[in-house]
């Protein structure tokens, strides 16, 4: 599919990229609404990403209304589709179409707080849902050409420095994203955010973590063709 794209993209050079695009995928994790460090990100992201595609599309997914795997959804993931019985495709359902919205994106962004370390449960849901029969146990290849970025926001700074060793988070979702085949994986950075959350730094002011992380956006969108 994206192959095609591109070809097509090449022969009629007059094409402007997002009419080919499917969309932007856009899932948020963090239950602070407006006040959500990641969230305001990925609203900028999601503008300078519309300003250079064009009549692309934005489909957000909220990675809390997501239920963990039961024991039925579990097995089902782990079943060839073709032996799915019905009452397997039944409990695939759920896993199936969030599986189906990553395959059919054209970018994907994710934004998320670091919790104690690692990913929120509901992050950490949606990724048990989307890595299964479909996306990781038979490997086809369909997720190379998907660009990924990830928007973590956390109170402590873990992005570099003597706190890296602590990080769980972006190694997790490093290793998550690789072994379902995707190739350009990008992070964007807002911490210490603490500092912001207790106004002691001004939002605005040159050493805020959200100052900083938004610098971090051109570059991230603009990889996208
Ligand atoms: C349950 C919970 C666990 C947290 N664990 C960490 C942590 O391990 N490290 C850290 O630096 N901040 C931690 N924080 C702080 C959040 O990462 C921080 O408030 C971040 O800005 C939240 O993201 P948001 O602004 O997008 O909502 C935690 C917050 C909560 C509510």
């Amino acid at each position: 599919m994206t192959r095609y794209r591109k070809l097509h993209r090449v022969r009629f050079g007059i094409l402007s990229y997002s009419s080919t695009m499917s969309y932007l995928l856009s899932v948020t994790s963090s239950t602070r609404g407006e006040q959500s460090w990641s969230n305001k990100l990925l609203s900028e992201f999601e503008k300078q990403f519309l300003e250079i595609h064009l009549g692309a599309s934005i489909q957000s997914r909220f990675t809390g209304d997501i239920p963990h795997l039961d024991f039925a959804a579990q097995i089902a993931g782990r079943t060839p589709l073709e032996k799915h019985s019905p009452s397997d495709t039944a409990a695939f359902a759920l896993s199936n179409e969030l599986t189906d919205e990553v395959i059919g994106a054209s970018a994907l962004v994710v934004a998320t707080p670091m919790y104690n370390w690692g990913p929120p449960s509901s992050l950490k849901a949606w990724i048990d849902r989307i890595i299964n029969v479909k996306s990781f146990y038979k490997q086809t290849g369909q997720l190379a050409d998907l660009p990924v970025t990830f928007i973590i926001a956390s109170g402590g700074l873990y992005s570099e420095g003597e706190n890296m060793k602590h990080d769980f988070l972006r190694p997790l979702l490093d290793e998550c994203f690789t072994r379902i085949g995707v190739q350009d994986i990008s992070f964007i950075n807002c911490d210490p955010a603490g500092p912001l959350d207790r106004g002691m730094v001004a939002h605005d002011s040159p050493e805020s973590a959200y100052i900083k992380a938004q610098k971090q956006i051109p570059q991230a969108v603009t990889r996208i063709r």
